[in-house]
Protein backbone atom coordinates (compact mmCIF):
# COMPACT_ATOMS: atom_id res chain seq x y z
CA UNK A 1 0.00 0.00 0.00
CA UNK A 2 1.18 3.72 -0.69
CA UNK A 3 -1.33 6.39 0.44
CA UNK A 4 -1.91 9.78 -0.08
CA UNK A 5 0.78 10.74 2.01
CA UNK A 6 3.60 9.85 -0.56
CA UNK A 7 5.89 8.55 2.00
CA UNK A 8 6.80 5.31 0.87
CA UNK A 9 5.78 1.96 0.70
CA UNK A 10 3.77 -0.02 3.65
CA UNK A 11 4.00 -3.61 2.98
CA UNK A 12 1.70 -6.84 5.04
CA UNK A 13 2.54 -10.56 4.98
CA UNK A 14 -0.79 -12.36 6.27
CA UNK A 15 -1.79 -15.64 6.26
CA UNK A 16 -5.82 -16.12 5.28
CA UNK A 17 -8.05 -18.76 5.41
CA UNK A 18 -12.21 -18.97 5.15
CA UNK A 19 -13.98 -16.72 3.27
CA UNK A 20 -15.66 -13.44 3.55
CA UNK A 21 -16.36 -11.35 7.19
CA UNK A 22 -15.48 -14.98 8.47
CA UNK A 23 -12.08 -15.63 7.12
CA UNK A 24 -9.00 -15.66 9.33
CA UNK A 25 -5.98 -13.91 9.30
CA UNK A 26 -2.95 -14.30 10.86
CA UNK A 27 -0.97 -10.97 10.35
CA UNK A 28 3.03 -12.61 9.89
CA UNK A 29 4.96 -9.23 9.13
CA UNK A 30 4.58 -5.36 8.30
CA UNK A 31 7.47 -3.17 7.25
CA UNK A 32 7.60 -0.04 5.72
CA UNK A 33 10.32 1.15 2.46
CA UNK A 34 10.19 5.14 2.38
CA UNK A 35 10.06 6.28 -1.44
CA UNK A 36 13.66 8.00 -2.14
CA UNK A 37 12.88 11.32 -2.28
CA UNK A 38 13.75 11.70 -5.85
CA UNK A 39 10.60 9.15 -6.26
CA UNK A 40 8.52 11.38 -3.83
CA UNK A 41 8.88 14.65 -6.04
CA UNK A 42 8.18 13.19 -9.07
CA UNK A 43 5.08 11.40 -7.56
CA UNK A 44 4.30 14.89 -6.35
CA UNK A 45 4.92 16.48 -9.60
CA UNK A 46 2.74 14.39 -11.49
CA UNK A 47 -0.25 14.15 -8.76
CA UNK A 48 -3.39 16.18 -9.59
CA UNK A 49 -1.50 18.40 -12.02
CA UNK A 50 -0.22 18.89 -15.45
CA UNK A 51 2.31 16.21 -16.45
CA UNK A 52 4.03 14.88 -19.40
CA UNK A 53 2.70 11.56 -20.01
CA UNK A 54 5.97 10.02 -20.40
CA UNK A 55 6.72 10.93 -17.28
CA UNK A 56 3.85 9.10 -15.58
CA UNK A 57 4.23 5.85 -18.00
CA UNK A 58 7.43 5.57 -16.69
CA UNK A 59 6.91 6.15 -13.12
CA UNK A 60 4.18 3.59 -13.68
CA UNK A 61 6.99 0.86 -14.49
CA UNK A 62 9.31 2.30 -11.81
CA UNK A 63 7.28 1.79 -8.85
CA UNK A 64 6.34 -1.38 -10.14
CA UNK A 65 10.15 -2.12 -9.40
CA UNK A 66 9.87 -0.78 -6.21
CA UNK A 67 6.84 -2.65 -5.22
CA UNK A 68 8.62 -5.51 -6.25
CA UNK A 69 11.81 -4.91 -4.08
CA UNK A 70 9.86 -3.70 -1.11
CA UNK A 71 8.17 -6.86 -1.10
CA UNK A 72 11.43 -9.29 -1.20
CA UNK A 73 12.84 -6.94 1.45
CA UNK A 74 10.07 -7.59 3.83
CA UNK A 75 9.80 -11.39 3.49
CA UNK A 76 13.64 -11.20 3.82
CA UNK A 77 13.55 -9.54 6.96
CA UNK A 78 10.52 -11.84 8.44
CA UNK A 79 12.50 -15.07 6.56
CA UNK A 80 9.99 -16.18 4.90
CA UNK A 81 10.25 -17.87 1.76
CA UNK A 82 9.07 -15.93 -1.26
CA UNK A 83 7.65 -18.80 -2.52
CA UNK A 84 5.01 -19.56 -0.15
CA UNK A 85 3.67 -15.94 -1.03
CA UNK A 86 1.08 -16.88 -3.48
CA UNK A 87 -0.97 -14.19 -4.10
CA UNK A 88 0.20 -9.77 -4.26
CA UNK A 89 -2.97 -7.24 -3.62
CA UNK A 90 -1.14 -3.89 -4.63
CA UNK A 91 -2.99 -0.76 -4.60
CA UNK A 92 -0.51 1.22 -6.20
CA UNK A 93 0.13 5.35 -5.88
CA UNK A 94 -2.74 7.44 -6.56
CA UNK A 95 -2.17 10.23 -8.64
CA UNK A 96 -5.52 11.44 -9.76
CA UNK A 97 -9.07 10.50 -8.01
CA UNK A 98 -12.50 12.37 -8.77
CA UNK A 99 -14.76 9.71 -7.28
CA UNK A 100 -17.91 12.00 -7.36
CA UNK A 101 -17.20 12.72 -10.81
CA UNK A 102 -17.22 16.29 -13.01
CA UNK A 103 -18.09 17.73 -15.88
CA UNK A 104 -15.98 16.66 -19.00
CA UNK A 105 -16.55 16.80 -22.38
CA UNK A 106 -19.99 17.39 -22.16
CA UNK A 107 -20.32 14.04 -19.85
CA UNK A 108 -20.12 13.80 -16.54
CA UNK A 109 -16.91 11.63 -15.63
CA UNK A 110 -15.77 10.32 -12.20
CA UNK A 111 -12.42 8.57 -12.79
CA UNK A 112 -9.47 7.10 -10.34
CA UNK A 113 -5.99 5.98 -11.40
CA UNK A 114 -3.42 4.17 -9.22
CA UNK A 115 -0.16 3.80 -10.90
CA UNK A 116 2.53 0.96 -10.22
CA UNK A 117 2.65 -1.49 -12.91
CA UNK A 118 1.30 -5.05 -11.75
CA UNK A 119 3.06 -7.10 -14.73
CA UNK A 120 6.55 -5.73 -13.43
CA UNK A 121 5.52 -6.86 -10.15
CA UNK A 122 4.67 -10.59 -11.49
CA UNK A 123 7.39 -10.85 -13.78
CA UNK A 124 9.47 -10.08 -11.07
CA UNK A 125 8.68 -12.04 -8.01
CA UNK A 126 6.71 -14.64 -10.24
CA UNK A 127 3.62 -13.86 -8.20
CA UNK A 128 0.37 -13.47 -9.51
CA UNK A 129 -1.12 -9.52 -8.63
CA UNK A 130 -4.34 -8.29 -7.69
CA UNK A 131 -4.16 -4.54 -8.43
CA UNK A 132 -6.19 -1.46 -10.08
CA UNK A 133 -9.23 -2.03 -6.43
CA UNK A 134 -10.91 1.38 -7.29
CA UNK A 135 -11.91 1.05 -10.71
CA UNK A 136 -14.39 -1.18 -10.26
CA UNK A 137 -16.66 0.68 -7.64
CA UNK A 138 -16.23 3.94 -9.56
CA UNK A 139 -17.83 1.93 -12.59
CA UNK A 140 -20.49 0.91 -10.18
CA UNK A 141 -21.44 4.23 -9.02
CA UNK A 142 -19.56 4.17 -6.08
CA UNK A 143 -16.88 7.24 -4.91
CA UNK A 144 -13.84 4.08 -5.24
CA UNK A 145 -13.18 5.11 -1.81
CA UNK A 146 -13.58 4.23 1.34
CA UNK A 147 -12.13 0.62 0.80
CA UNK A 148 -10.28 -0.11 3.72
CA UNK A 149 -14.13 -0.29 5.63
CA UNK A 150 -14.19 -4.05 4.49
CA UNK A 151 -11.09 -4.57 6.66
CA UNK A 152 -12.73 -2.40 9.70
CA UNK A 153 -15.92 -4.44 9.51
CA UNK A 154 -14.23 -7.88 9.47
CA UNK A 155 -11.98 -6.92 12.41
CA UNK A 156 -13.63 -4.26 14.20
CA UNK A 157 -17.18 -4.96 14.60
CA UNK A 158 -18.27 -6.09 18.30
CA UNK A 159 -21.78 -7.57 19.84
CA UNK A 160 -22.11 -5.15 22.59
CA UNK A 161 -20.02 -1.77 21.53
CA UNK A 162 -20.09 1.05 18.82
CA UNK A 163 -16.74 1.29 17.64
CA UNK A 164 -15.73 4.06 15.17
CA UNK A 165 -12.18 3.41 13.25
CA UNK A 166 -10.18 6.46 12.26
CA UNK A 167 -7.09 6.45 9.87
CA UNK A 168 -4.90 9.44 9.69
CA UNK A 169 -3.38 9.19 6.61
CA UNK A 170 -2.97 11.83 4.03
CA UNK A 171 -6.28 11.76 4.19
CA UNK A 172 -7.95 10.86 7.39
CA UNK A 173 -11.40 8.64 7.11
CA UNK A 174 -13.62 6.85 9.62
CA UNK A 175 -15.01 4.08 9.40
CA UNK A 176 -18.23 3.54 11.95
CA UNK A 177 -19.55 0.11 13.09
CA UNK A 178 -22.87 0.08 15.64
CA UNK A 179 -23.23 -2.59 17.83
CA UNK A 180 -23.90 -6.09 16.33
CA UNK A 181 -24.84 -5.14 12.98
CA UNK A 182 -24.54 -5.50 9.08
CA UNK A 183 -22.26 -3.59 6.88
CA UNK A 184 -25.94 -1.86 5.72
CA UNK A 185 -25.50 0.12 9.24
CA UNK A 186 -21.75 1.02 8.53
CA UNK A 187 -21.17 4.60 7.61
CA UNK A 188 -17.66 5.56 6.07
CA UNK A 189 -16.23 8.42 4.68
CA UNK A 190 -13.43 11.18 4.34
CA UNK A 191 -13.28 13.13 7.52
CA UNK A 192 -11.08 15.48 5.57
CA UNK A 193 -7.37 16.38 5.69
CA UNK A 194 -5.02 13.85 7.68
CA UNK A 195 -1.22 14.77 7.77
CA UNK A 196 -1.82 15.96 4.17
CA UNK A 197 -1.51 19.92 4.72
CA UNK A 198 0.87 19.71 7.89
CA UNK A 199 3.36 17.86 6.03
CA UNK A 200 2.93 20.63 2.64
CA UNK A 201 3.32 22.93 5.17
CA UNK A 202 6.88 21.46 6.61
CA UNK A 203 8.09 21.19 3.65
CA UNK A 204 7.08 24.82 2.59
CA UNK A 205 8.70 25.80 5.64
CA UNK A 206 11.92 24.48 5.91
CA UNK A 207 12.39 24.48 1.83
CA UNK A 208 11.99 20.66 1.38
CA UNK A 209 14.59 19.70 4.27
CA UNK A 210 11.61 17.99 6.30
CA UNK A 211 8.90 16.56 5.11
CA UNK A 212 6.34 15.96 8.63
CA UNK A 213 6.14 17.56 11.54
CA UNK A 214 8.39 15.00 13.57
CA UNK A 215 6.94 13.97 16.66
CA UNK A 216 4.65 17.07 16.27
CA UNK A 217 7.66 18.98 17.85
CA UNK A 218 6.66 22.11 15.69
CA UNK A 219 2.83 22.23 16.10
CA UNK A 220 3.62 21.40 20.49
CA UNK A 221 5.89 24.90 20.00
CA UNK A 222 2.88 26.94 19.04
CA UNK A 223 -1.11 27.54 19.20
CA UNK A 224 -3.44 27.18 16.79
CA UNK A 225 -4.83 30.33 15.75
CA UNK A 226 -9.00 30.31 16.86
CA UNK A 227 -10.21 32.71 13.90
CA UNK A 228 -8.14 30.97 11.63
CA UNK A 229 -8.79 27.47 12.56
CA UNK A 230 -12.87 28.51 12.98
CA UNK A 231 -12.70 29.98 9.08
CA UNK A 232 -11.31 26.56 7.69
CA UNK A 233 -14.02 24.45 9.83
CA UNK A 234 -16.33 26.67 7.92
CA UNK A 235 -15.74 24.81 4.50
CA UNK A 236 -18.82 23.34 3.19
CA UNK A 237 -16.75 19.34 2.69
CA UNK A 238 -17.48 19.04 6.38
CA UNK A 239 -20.78 19.65 6.73
CA UNK A 240 -21.46 17.94 3.29
CA UNK A 241 -23.57 14.58 3.83
CA UNK A 242 -21.64 11.20 3.82
CA UNK A 243 -20.73 9.16 1.40
CA UNK A 244 -17.66 11.85 0.39
CA UNK A 245 -14.00 11.75 -0.48
CA UNK A 246 -11.17 14.01 0.01
CA UNK A 247 -8.05 14.23 -1.70
CA UNK A 248 -5.13 16.11 -2.27
CA UNK A 249 -7.28 18.35 -4.93
CA UNK A 250 -8.90 19.88 -2.40
CA UNK A 251 -6.05 20.03 0.47
CA UNK A 252 -2.71 20.20 -1.85
CA UNK A 253 -0.55 23.18 -2.48
CA UNK A 254 -3.24 25.88 -3.67
CA UNK A 255 -4.85 24.99 -0.02
CA UNK A 256 -1.57 25.74 1.69
CA UNK A 257 -0.47 28.61 -0.47
CA UNK A 258 -3.50 30.36 1.26
CA UNK A 259 -2.79 29.15 4.25
CA UNK A 260 0.87 30.62 4.42
CA UNK A 261 -0.76 33.92 2.85
CA UNK A 262 -1.07 35.05 6.67
CA UNK A 263 0.55 36.59 9.45
CA UNK A 264 0.67 33.79 12.01
CA UNK A 265 4.17 32.34 12.71
CA UNK A 266 5.12 28.65 11.46
CA UNK A 267 4.77 27.15 15.18
CA UNK A 268 1.09 28.79 14.82
CA UNK A 269 0.41 27.95 11.39
CA UNK A 270 1.28 23.99 11.83
CA UNK A 271 -0.41 23.88 15.34
CA UNK A 272 -3.69 25.63 13.52
CA UNK A 273 -3.18 22.66 10.42
CA UNK A 274 -2.89 20.47 13.44
CA UNK A 275 -5.97 21.32 14.96
CA UNK A 276 -7.77 21.51 11.76
CA UNK A 277 -7.37 17.62 11.31
CA UNK A 278 -7.76 17.13 14.89
CA UNK A 279 -11.00 19.28 15.20
CA UNK A 280 -12.54 17.97 11.32
CA UNK A 281 -11.90 14.35 12.36
CA UNK A 282 -14.24 15.23 15.99
CA UNK A 283 -16.77 17.04 13.78
CA UNK A 284 -17.45 14.20 11.65
CA UNK A 285 -18.07 11.89 14.58
CA UNK A 286 -20.39 14.39 15.96
CA UNK A 287 -22.50 15.69 12.90
CA UNK A 288 -22.68 12.53 11.39
CA UNK A 289 -22.15 9.43 13.39
CA UNK A 290 -23.44 9.77 16.95
CA UNK A 291 -26.74 11.02 16.03
CA UNK A 292 -27.06 7.56 14.56
CA UNK A 293 -25.25 5.23 16.85
CA UNK A 294 -23.48 5.44 20.30
CA UNK A 295 -20.04 5.62 19.62
CA UNK A 296 -18.20 3.76 22.88
CA UNK A 297 -14.45 4.02 21.61
CA UNK A 298 -12.46 4.99 18.60
CA UNK A 299 -9.57 3.47 17.30
CA UNK A 300 -6.63 5.14 15.54
CA UNK A 301 -4.41 3.88 12.56
CA UNK A 302 -1.67 5.28 9.98
CA UNK A 303 0.94 7.70 10.52
CA UNK A 304 -0.76 10.73 12.34
CA UNK A 305 -0.84 7.98 15.45
CA UNK A 306 3.53 8.89 15.43
CA UNK A 307 2.06 12.58 16.06
CA UNK A 308 1.54 13.16 19.57
CA UNK A 309 0.56 16.52 19.56
CA UNK A 310 -2.36 15.84 17.18
CA UNK A 311 -2.91 12.43 19.26
CA UNK A 312 -3.36 14.92 21.92
CA UNK A 313 -5.79 17.16 20.35
CA UNK A 314 -7.93 14.51 18.69
CA UNK A 315 -8.51 13.28 22.46
CA UNK A 316 -9.62 16.45 23.76
CA UNK A 317 -11.57 17.39 20.73
CA UNK A 318 -13.60 13.70 21.09
CA UNK A 319 -13.79 13.90 24.84
CA UNK A 320 -15.38 12.17 26.29
CA UNK A 321 -15.25 8.67 23.72
CA UNK A 322 -12.05 7.17 24.70
CA UNK A 323 -9.76 6.98 21.60
CA UNK A 324 -7.37 4.19 21.06
CA UNK A 325 -4.89 3.13 18.78
CA UNK A 326 -5.72 -0.26 16.88
CA UNK A 327 -3.05 -2.01 18.24
CA UNK A 328 -4.57 -2.50 21.17
CA UNK A 329 -6.95 -4.98 18.82
CA UNK A 330 -4.09 -6.61 17.38
CA UNK A 331 -3.67 -4.43 14.35
CA UNK A 332 -0.86 -2.45 13.80
CA UNK A 333 -1.19 1.07 12.88
CA UNK A 334 0.78 1.23 10.13
CA UNK A 335 0.16 -2.10 8.76
CA UNK A 336 -4.01 -1.48 8.43
CA UNK A 337 -4.36 -0.45 4.76
CA UNK A 338 -1.99 -2.93 3.21
CA UNK A 339 -3.63 -5.49 5.26
CA UNK A 340 -6.84 -4.39 3.66
CA UNK A 341 -5.89 -4.58 0.43
CA UNK A 342 -3.98 -7.90 1.05
CA UNK A 343 -7.48 -9.58 2.81
CA UNK A 344 -9.15 -7.68 -0.57
CA UNK A 345 -6.84 -9.38 -3.14
CA UNK A 346 -7.80 -12.73 -1.87
CA UNK A 347 -11.55 -12.19 -1.79
CA UNK A 348 -10.99 -11.01 -5.50
CA UNK A 349 -8.88 -14.66 -6.09
CA UNK A 350 -11.99 -16.11 -4.76
CA UNK A 351 -14.20 -14.30 -7.09
CA UNK A 352 -16.21 -12.44 -4.32
CA UNK A 353 -17.17 -8.46 -3.46
CA UNK A 354 -15.25 -6.47 -0.95
CA UNK A 355 -16.34 -2.87 -1.85
CA UNK A 356 -18.81 -1.88 1.34
CA UNK A 357 -21.66 0.33 -0.94
CA UNK A 358 -22.76 1.71 2.18
CA UNK A 359 -19.17 3.46 2.46
CA UNK A 360 -18.44 4.04 -1.28
CA UNK A 361 -22.11 4.39 -2.47
CA UNK A 362 -21.90 1.95 -5.19
CA UNK A 363 -25.20 0.78 -6.31
CA UNK A 364 -23.73 -2.60 -5.40
CA UNK A 365 -21.54 -4.98 -4.30
CA UNK A 366 -18.78 -6.02 -7.16
CA UNK A 367 -15.49 -8.11 -7.60
CA UNK A 368 -12.52 -5.64 -6.80
CA UNK A 369 -9.62 -5.14 -8.60
CA UNK A 370 -7.61 -6.70 -12.01
CA UNK A 371 -5.46 -10.04 -12.17
CA UNK A 372 -2.20 -9.69 -13.80
CA UNK A 373 -1.73 -14.01 -13.58
CA UNK A 374 1.89 -15.32 -13.09
CA UNK A 375 1.57 -18.55 -15.31
CA UNK A 376 2.11 -22.19 -15.23
CA UNK A 377 6.59 -22.27 -14.80
CA UNK A 378 8.60 -19.77 -12.67
CA UNK A 379 12.09 -18.75 -11.98
CA UNK A 380 11.21 -19.09 -8.23
CA UNK A 381 8.66 -21.82 -7.91
CA UNK A 382 5.70 -19.91 -7.66
CA UNK A 383 2.86 -20.60 -10.43
CA UNK A 384 -0.37 -22.32 -10.73
CA UNK A 385 -1.93 -18.78 -10.16
CA UNK A 386 -4.83 -18.32 -9.31
CA UNK A 387 -6.30 -21.39 -9.86
CA UNK A 388 -4.47 -23.36 -8.02
CA UNK A 389 -5.24 -20.72 -4.49
CA UNK A 390 -8.58 -22.16 -4.60
CA UNK A 391 -8.24 -23.94 -1.97
CA UNK A 392 -9.10 -21.26 0.79
CA UNK A 393 -5.10 -20.70 1.11
CA UNK A 394 -4.71 -16.86 1.03
CA UNK A 395 -2.70 -14.08 0.50
CA UNK A 396 0.09 -15.95 1.99
CA UNK A 397 0.60 -19.46 2.29
CA UNK A 398 3.74 -20.34 4.44
CA UNK A 399 5.11 -23.67 4.69
CA UNK A 400 8.17 -22.36 6.26
CA UNK A 401 8.27 -21.49 10.09
CA UNK A 402 8.34 -17.49 10.93
CA UNK A 403 10.21 -16.49 12.93
CA UNK A 404 9.18 -13.97 15.53
CA UNK A 405 10.86 -11.14 16.97
CA UNK A 406 14.15 -11.35 15.90
CA UNK A 407 15.07 -8.42 13.89
CA UNK A 408 11.60 -8.08 11.91
CA UNK A 409 10.80 -4.07 11.42
CA UNK A 410 7.64 -5.05 13.17
CA UNK A 411 7.14 -8.49 13.83
CA UNK A 412 4.01 -11.00 13.34
CA UNK A 413 0.70 -9.16 15.59
CA UNK A 414 -0.33 -11.45 18.22
CA UNK A 415 -1.77 -14.51 15.85
CA UNK A 416 -5.88 -14.22 15.19
CA UNK A 417 -6.05 -10.64 15.23
CA UNK A 418 -9.83 -11.63 14.86
CA UNK A 419 -10.34 -13.00 18.48
CA UNK A 420 -8.40 -10.28 20.17
CA UNK A 421 -10.54 -7.79 18.18
CA UNK A 422 -13.66 -9.22 19.42
N1 LIG B 1 7.11 10.39 13.92
C1 LIG B 1 6.15 11.06 13.28
N2 LIG B 1 5.76 12.28 13.71
C2 LIG B 1 4.79 12.98 13.08
N3 LIG B 1 4.16 12.54 11.97
C3 LIG B 1 4.49 11.32 11.50
C4 LIG B 1 5.49 10.51 12.12
N4 LIG B 1 5.59 9.36 11.40
C5 LIG B 1 4.70 9.45 10.39
N5 LIG B 1 4.04 10.63 10.43
C6 LIG B 1 3.02 11.14 9.49
O1 LIG B 1 2.39 10.07 8.85
C7 LIG B 1 2.39 10.28 7.43
C8 LIG B 1 2.32 8.95 6.73
O2 LIG B 1 1.13 8.34 7.12
P1 LIG B 1 0.48 7.17 6.29
O3 LIG B 1 -0.49 6.50 7.20
O4 LIG B 1 1.55 6.35 5.66
O5 LIG B 1 -0.32 7.98 5.19
P2 LIG B 1 -0.71 7.53 3.72
O6 LIG B 1 -1.61 6.36 3.88
O7 LIG B 1 -1.39 8.74 3.17
O8 LIG B 1 0.58 7.22 3.02
C9 LIG B 1 3.66 11.07 7.18
O9 LIG B 1 3.57 11.79 5.98
C10 LIG B 1 3.67 11.98 8.41
O10 LIG B 1 2.87 13.10 8.22
MG1 LIG C 1 2.03 5.98 3.67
Amino acid sequence: MSGTSLDGIDVAIIDISGSGFKAKINVLTSHSVPYPRKIREALMAVSNTNAFTGDISRLNFLLGELYAEALEETAERAEIPLDTIKLIGCHGQTIFHEGQGAQYLGKKVASTFQIGESSVITERLGIDVISNFRERDVAAGGKGAPLVPYLDYMLMRHRGRGRVAVNIGGIANLTAIPPNTNTERVIAFDTGPGNMVIDQLISRITSGGEHFDKDGTTAAAGVPDPKLLAKLLRDKYFRAKPPKTAGREQYGAEFVSKLLDTELSSEDLVATATALTAESIALGVRNFILPDMRVDEVFVSGGGTHNPTLMRMLRKALEPIPVKETSEVGLDVDAKEAIAFAVMAYETAHARPSNVPFATGAKRSVILGKVTQNGPATRNGNGGSLANNGNGNGVVVHKAKVPRGNGVSRTAVPAKVKAAAR
